[in-house]
């Protein structure tokens, strides 16, 4: 049978203390990677690989996010009026054509495993993706898009998976690998931020998932995990035995967005490509004062 994936969950609610101060009132995921916020990233890599809806999971005071996907009227009118037409369309285009947008509270910062388990209803009981949108990729591919395409002939579960410092490993999932197949990896076990002396393998999970509905029934028992908090990996782990589970290897560069270093990167990486841009940094770097 040939099932899509048209739905992403992409959950909004954490509360971002990695980027304070500048997260004290602003969403960590309105913060800009050189022109844009990162939840635009996300929706438009979503937009690329397929996706028609987009849920995300908010937080009581991020409503911010939600208008960032709205139609401004007053803002519009303005550069309507005043002909600037390039700049209107960046400002109606926040929203891939043909791609809608829900939101559902989690009340409460319980953890990752609970903010998608707060979009059961909106997803329903169909596979759907799952994005983290602090973790950027940049990809001439869309990594979602890798992910989708693979998954067509895997099923299951599966995460987007990079080989991470021996050093690092306390700050990701990490798989337990039973099997390799070019950039697919056959995974029994999930262990949530291991010390680098217990960690399986040096594979860790980045912020994109792809899962079977059935994640979702895991995730209704609330255990509670690693930091007291209701843990994605755990769930996934609980569904191994009846479903399949596989990391990705994606090709392109990840980029942590929930750090100022992070964010930094990201921009300089971005802004490199414009044209012209990358002799303006290293001039800046070069220079004196
Ligand atoms: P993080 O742990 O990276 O985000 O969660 P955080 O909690 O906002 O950041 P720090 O660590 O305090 O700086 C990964 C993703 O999961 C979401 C976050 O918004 C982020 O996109 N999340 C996390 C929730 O939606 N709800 C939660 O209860 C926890």
């Amino acid at each position: 049978m040939h099932r899509d994936i048209r739905k992403v969950v992409l959950p909004v609610a954490g509360l971002g203390t990695r980027c304070l101060p500048a997260t004290k009132v602003l969403p960590k995921e309105m913060l800009p990677a050189w022109d844009r916020p990162l939840i635009q990233y996300a929706v438009e890599e979503a937009a690329a690989a397929g996706i028609r809806e987009v849920i995300l999971v908010t937080a009581p005071g991020k409503e911010m996010l939600e208008q960032h996907f709205r139609p401004a009227p007053a803002l519009e009118a303005s550069l309507a009026a005043r002909g600037k037409h390039d700049l209107l369309a960046q400002a109606r285009g926040t929203l891939p054509a043909g791609v809608g947008i829900a939101s559902v509270l989690q009340p409460e910062a319980l953890g990752l495993g609970h903010a998608v388990w707060c979009a059961r209803e909106l997803v329903g009981n169909e596979p759907f993706a799952v994005m983290l949108p602090d973790d950027l990729v940049l990809a001439d591919t869309p990594c979602l898009a890798q992910m989708i395409s693979a998954w067509r002939e895997t099923g299951g579960n599966m995460a987007a998976v990079e080989e991470v410092p021996a050093a690092d490993t306390a700050r990701y999932g990490i798989l337990r690998v039973t099997g390799e197949r070019g950039p697919l990896v056959a995974a029994d076990s999930l262990v949530e931020k291991p010390a680098p002396q217990d960690a399986p393998s040096r594979l860790a999970i980045i912020g994109r998932y792809i899962l079977e509905p059935s994640v979702l029934r895991a995730l209704d028992a609330g255990k509670r995990g690693a930091g007291g908090e209701i843990q994605l990996t755990d769930a996934l782990v609980d569904s191994m035995a009846t479903t399949p589970f596989h990391g990705l290897r994606f090709a392109g560069r990840r980029i942590d967005c929930g750090s100022a270093a992070g964010l930094l990167e990201a921009s300089v990486r971005i802004a490199a490509r414009q044209p012209g841009m990358g002799e303006k940094i290293h001039a800046w770097l070069s220079r004196d004062r």
